[in-house]
């Protein structure tokens, strides 16, 4: 039995260019891997794939991205299918963090360490682009720049040393209703090229400055004012809503300011965690 170690990320920059051939659209994004994580265990069983996880409101069978990963793995590899899957889950779904691509990404690096196959890093994230346009990242994690679907990633200087504050409201945000709400709205570009200048510097404050999210534009999270005001009052260097939300993260250098920004937040918003950034996507215990 193996335990794999599944990632959250956050979007520091989000923006959509437009619309690729296949339907999807074309984005420059940068990610950032934070260790809020989910834990996967994979192990092989009697045949077939099966799915557990600690959180019921989530499909256990092959709806779920996981099961769909594990079954493009053994696609690939031309293995017989046998894996059993348990996702004991922290990373708040509908989020905007990724979890469930997390989780996919965690289910192919875990099943080419059970199987030996020795995929390399491109190959399973070709794999994982499969299954969802975030799992490649999730593979490679630490702080890239994402681009086309967000399969095409450059790594960047790591996000310095810093407290990451995250908050999640009640209501989940469908990342295909948010696409759509996008393509039917006129959408204000930020400055992409200042954003990749201060990425390729690890110039922190330029990325404080220039990062930008455009599904704020068109994604409306009712609390999202107030938790930016709770973070900006708090000493926040960056808040910004995180992929399609409704998750808002606030970025602090002082560990006692994002102490006190999560007491605060506390009494809003009922997911509420203190991370860090780091330098790693799924990876094996
Ligand atoms: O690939 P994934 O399953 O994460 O995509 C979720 C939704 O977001 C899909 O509806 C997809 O069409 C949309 N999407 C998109 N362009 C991307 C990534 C996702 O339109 N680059």
């Amino acid at each position: 039995m193996l335990k794999v170690t599944a990632p959250a990320k956050i979007n520091l920059f989000l923006d959509i260019l437009g619309t690729l051939d296949n339907g999807f659209h074309s984005l420059f994004m940068v990610m950032q891997s934070v260790d809020l994580c989910d834990e996967i265990t994979v192990d092989k069983g009697e045949g077939g794939i099966t799915l557990t996880c600690s959180d019921n409101r989530l499909p256990q069978d092959e709806k779920n991205i996981a099961y769909k990963a594990a079954k493009a793995f053994f696609e690939a590899t031309g293995i017989e299918p046998n894996a059993v899957i348990h996702i004991e889950k922290k990373i708040p779904f509908e989020a905007g963090l990724a979890g469930g691509s997390a989780d996919a990404a965690a289910v192919i690096v875990g099943l080419d360490e059970l199987y030996g196959t020795q995929l390399s890093k491109q190959t399973m994230c070709e794999i994982g682009l499969k299954v969802g346009s975030d799992v490649p990242f999730c593979i490679k994690g630490g702080t890239c720049i994402a681009q086309n679907r967000g399969e095409v990633l450059s790594r960047v200087k790591p996000l310095k040393k810093c407290f990451i504050v995250l908050a999640k409201t009640e209501k989940g945000v469908s990342t295909a209703q948010a696409f759509a709400a996008a393509d039917k709205a006129h959408i204000y570009h930020p400055d992409n090229l200042k954003m990749l200048e201060a990425c390729s510097n690890g110039d922190f404050e330029g990325i404080c400055k220039h990062a930008s999210n455009v599904f704020e534009q068109v994604i409306e999270v009712v609390e999202r004012v107030e938790i930016k005001e709770v973070m900006r009052l708090c000493g926040a260097h960056l808040y910004q809503m995180s992929g399609s939300g409704p998750t808002v993260f606030g970025i602090f250098e002082d560990k006692e300011k994002a102490e006190k920004c999560c007491d605060e937040l506390k009494k809003i918003c009922n997911n509420v965690f203190l991370k860090k950034p780091v330098k790693y996507g799924a990876k094996i215990q």
